[in-house]
């Protein structure tokens, strides 16, 4: 079996109990078949050039992480990362902000990565590049010669033309992507958006399932949507539930029906309107009040972009101003907690629930909502309510499918999910956890890298 390369921008040692989808899942990947993990080591250095690379091994998992400069995480990460290539991805025109000093911070900060993993690669090694931090990665490599197998694989959604061709450099961006051999999506959403991009820039020509680039070389172009590590976190949830704090935690709520949402604070996520929505929910259905608990857990990201510190105030005094509006002297409807909760109990929480809210207004999979129904049990199911527009909701068949932005529509789904029969929310759940199970993290993971590691016929 070739050597496995995977680089991603934010990488996660050992077990994660608190990390994002993206490093969880690519943990849970790698520990099976072993390979050689690249990425930024989260330190910032006051060094003008950073120390060389660290390496350390953990299992079958050799770390490979460089720290970088304050002048590198601004114009790369927070800057054209955050500031332009998420806004762009999650059709946010209007939040994107164009520096050409962060643009050209981005490629360079790629360039660095590339010089510092060419003197890792081996003939034969698969390199599989995560995100859309790392996008130029391969045409960067290329030119440091190598020509080994290279894959990409973007964990957000990609958008239509009209979108993102509003971004400067758009073209520098496409082109970097033909220079990998397969670049992965999330749903044949995604892969329909970027073909129409592809095409629009005159970049590639489609011929009988086969994208041949400007350039005369091939590449392979799928919807590989991710999975989680199902059977695992269902174990975790099944332990969690009997553990103290979960016990207290149920204590808590005093026989009150729970409905949970787990996000980062990203205005991607919706959550100023979910709780817009919980707030009518429990307005208009009187005899909810008192009944009910809604628990948002919000842990904070990316605080030194504008967007996500402003959203920090606006989050914090919306939950209080409801609760002052309609909490009572023995009931707090909105519980808040702005930081992150380990893994292991927020699959009990989960557990514990009967309603998981997850409304983003655009996300490319959600893995929370994945994790939600590997969490339950057959005895009692909780009723997942899911964002139309989240690429989960194209595999979850079993959710209340809601459109994030109709407050009115998310509030009756609530109403719908605590009154649903036991049959019903067995049956919604059955066919979800089964799927969940057959696509799991380690189905996506050999399926993607079969496809790297066979070049398609020419
Ligand atoms: O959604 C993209 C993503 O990379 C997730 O996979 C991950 O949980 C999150 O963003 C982490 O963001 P950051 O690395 O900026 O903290």
């Amino acid at each position: 079996m070739n050597r496995l390369i995977v680089v991603s921008n934010r990488v996660t040692l050992a077990q994660p109990s608190s990390a994002g989808g993206l490093a969880i899942a690519l943990s849970a990947a790698l520990a099976q078949r072993g390979g050689l993990w690249m990425g930024w080591s989260g330190q910032q250095t006051d060094d003008k050039s950073p120390a060389p690379l660290a390496i350390s091994t953990v299992g079958k998992i050799t770390y490979a992480l460089t720290d970088l400069t304050q002048k590198d995480l601004e114009e790369y990460y927070q800057g054209f990362a955050n500031r332009v290539l998420w806004p762009i991805c999650h059709y946010r025109l209007d939040l994107a902000e164009y520096e050409r000093k962060e643009m050209s911070g981005y490629f360079r900060v790629n360039r660095f990565f590339a010089e510092r993993l060419a003197s890792l690669v081996q003939e034969g090694d698969l390199v599989w590049v995560h995100d859309y931090h790392l996008i130029p990665l391969a045409a960067e490599l290329r030119r440091a010669g190598l020509r080994n197998r290279l894959g990409f694989f973007l964990h957000i959604p990609w958008p239509p033309p009209d979108v993102f061709f509003a971004m400067p450099v758009h073209a520098e961006i496409l082109k970097s992507l033909c220079s990998y051999d397969v670049v992965g999506f999330q749903t044949k959403y995604d892969v329909e958006n970027f073909l129409g991009c592809l095409h629009r820039s005159g970049l590639a020509r489609h011929v009988g399932g086969i994208i041949t680039t400007t350039e005369g070389k091939s590449l392979r172009v799928g919807a590989y949507p991710i999975g989680i590590d199902t059977a695992r976190f269902s174990t975790l949830a099944a332990q969690s539930a009997t553990s103290r704090p979960l016990r207290k935690a149920a204590e808590s709520l005093r026989g009150r029906d729970l409905i949970v949402g787990a996000d980062r604070l990203d205005y991607s996520k919706g959550i100023t309107q979910r709780i817009d929505a919980f707030e009518r929910f429990i307005r208009s259905e009187k005899h909810m009040q008192g009944k009910v608990t809604y628990l948002q857990i919000t842990p904070k990201s990316r605080s030194e972009v504008p967007e996500y510190e402003a959203m920090q105030r606006v989050v914090a005094e919306q939950a209080g101003r409801v609760n002052g509006e309609l909490g009572t002297l023995d009931w707090v409807p909105i519980r808040y907690i702005n930081r992150s909760v380990p893994h292991n109990l927020l699959s009990g929480l989960y557990r514990l629930s009967k309603v998981g809210l997850v409304t983003p207004l655009r996300d490319g999979m959600n893995l929370v909502a994945k994790e939600y129904v590997a969490a339950q049990s057959e005895d009692d199911p909780g009723v997942l309510v899911l964002s139309a527009f989240a690429g989960a909701a194209r595999e979850l068949d079993g959710a209340i499918k809601v459109n994030p932005y109709d407050v009115e529509g998310i509030a009756q789904a609530l109403s719908t999910a605590l009154t649903m029969s036991l049959e019903e929310r067995r049956e919604r759940w059955r066919s979800m956890y089964d799927h969940l199970l057959e696509h799991d993290v380690q189905h996506w993971c050999e399926w993607f890298l079969d496809d790297l590691e066979v070049p398609p016929l020419q």
